[in-house]
């Protein structure tokens, strides 16, 4: 690692210790310590500016973990989220997983896609259900909790103030094709989630409708697919369906726009909770990479695994890595070369520029719906 000019800053306690540092060479910003593998001995290095001391932006700053001012109330594989208060920050840091192991490396501007990206989303599908966000504005994030301010370099731009919302425990998956672990049980038995399908599908084949199919938060690992069943008496008969409209309403919308500009949703999941008043909210990410299977439709052939949109360059070379017996798919993952990590960036960034028709430096921060 090449931190230079490393300054941890005042604070009582971890949580309010600060630190900068300017990344040299290589886009390692901070060695990942504590994902996918037991909690870190010492606080993480918190801060990775995007701008150079003369303010150009440097091209592999990134933000691995950060350490904010704030209770920190979870860390996710991807995100780092803050309670505030009467709010969450939810902030996308740039870290990548793959095969469920979360990598030492992180991926420039990553996060800024996946926070932006779901903010256009929210935009889109406020019509169809209510959701979590109030602002991926930075000037007025800073304005509304000062003590932000400073950290600016950190967060803005990769971060969104959300409701602090009571989550189901379940992951709505919905299912546009047969892939992954759907493609998985529907080989060995016929069914999905015990819930037979037609005969004769193929591996990635569009399913007759989309399929809802729910799954358990794992801890760690994978998650586990249940049936609707057990999902209603997990979460209640009522709010189960209502959980199930508002996943395939928002699928459906989602696979419609992403059609018109050459990606093809395969599936995705969503994460609902209720606020204090009992609305049921959309939260969490939508519709990104990272909580979707996104797949170009030039290449799309059915009848084998697709091409990842975005992290293929990644998968290919961690296929390369297990089939010469240098890794098994567990943590700790393998380091990145720079190559791999600059072509994953550049393939988040595309797809984001596909979707939404802007780069991520033309998005409107302070009016999403308007980009
Ligand atoms: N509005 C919200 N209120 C409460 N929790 C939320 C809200 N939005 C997202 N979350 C939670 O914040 C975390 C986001 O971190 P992430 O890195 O995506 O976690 P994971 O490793 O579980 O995917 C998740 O645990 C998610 O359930
Ligand atoms: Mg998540």
């Amino acid at each position: 690692m090449h931190v230079q000019g490393l300054t941890p800053g005042p604070g009582r306690g971890t949580h309010e210790r600060t630190c900068q540092g300017y990344v040299t060479g290589t886009p390692h910003l901070v060695t990942m310590r504590g994902f996918g593998c037991p909690a870190p001995a010492a606080p993480l290095p918190c801060r990775a500016p995007t701008t150079t001391p003369d303010g150009a932006r440097a091209l592999n700053a990134t933000v691995a973990a950060t350490d904010l001012p704030f209770p920190l109330r979870v860390r996710g594989k991807v995100r780092d989220v803050y309670d505030l208060g009467d709010a969450l920050l939810m902030v996308a840091t740039d870290r990548v997983s793959a095969f469920d192991v979360v990598l030492p490396n992180a991926v420039p501007r990553k996060g800024e896609v996946l926070t932006l990206l779901s903010a256009w989303w929210f935009a889109r599908t406020a019509d169809l259900v209510p959701n979590h966000l109030l602002s991926v504005d930075p000037d007025a994030i800073g304005e509304r909790y000062p003590a932000l301010e400073p950290l600016r370099e950190v967060w803005a731009r990769r971060s969104t103030l959300v409701r602090k919302l009571e989550p189901f425990p379940v992951e709505c998956v919905v299912r546009g094709y047969l892939s992954g672990s759907a493609y998985k049980e529907y080989a060995e038995r016929g069914t999905l989630a015990g819930e037979p399908l037609p005969a004769g599908l193929r591996e990635s084949e569009p399913l007759p409708e989309p399929l809802f199919s729910p799954a358990t938060k794992a801890e760690t690992g994978h998650d586990e697919n249940i049936a609707f069943t057990r999902m209603r008496e997990i979460v209640g008969a009522e709010a189960a369906g209502r959980l199930r409209a508002h996943s395939l309403a928002v699928y459906g919308r989602g696979r419609e726009t992403a059609a018109r500009a050459g990606i093809i949703v395969a599936d995705t999941k969503f994460e609902f909770g209720t606020d204090p008043d009992g609305t049921i909210r959309l939260m969490d990410e939508v519709l990104t990479p990272d909580s979707s299977r996104f797949w170009p439709a030039d290449l799309y052939q059915p009848g084998r695994g697709q091409p990842s949109l975005d992290k293929q360059p990644l998968r290919d070379y961690l296929e390369t890595l297990t089939t010469a017996g240098r890794w098994n798919k567990t943590a700790p993952g393998p380091d990145l070369p720079a190559g791999v990590i600059a072509e994953t960036s550049a393939r988040y960034q595309d797809a984001f520029r596909r979707l939404t028709g802007r780069t991520l430096d033309e998005f409107p921060l302070h009016a999403p719906e308007a980009a």
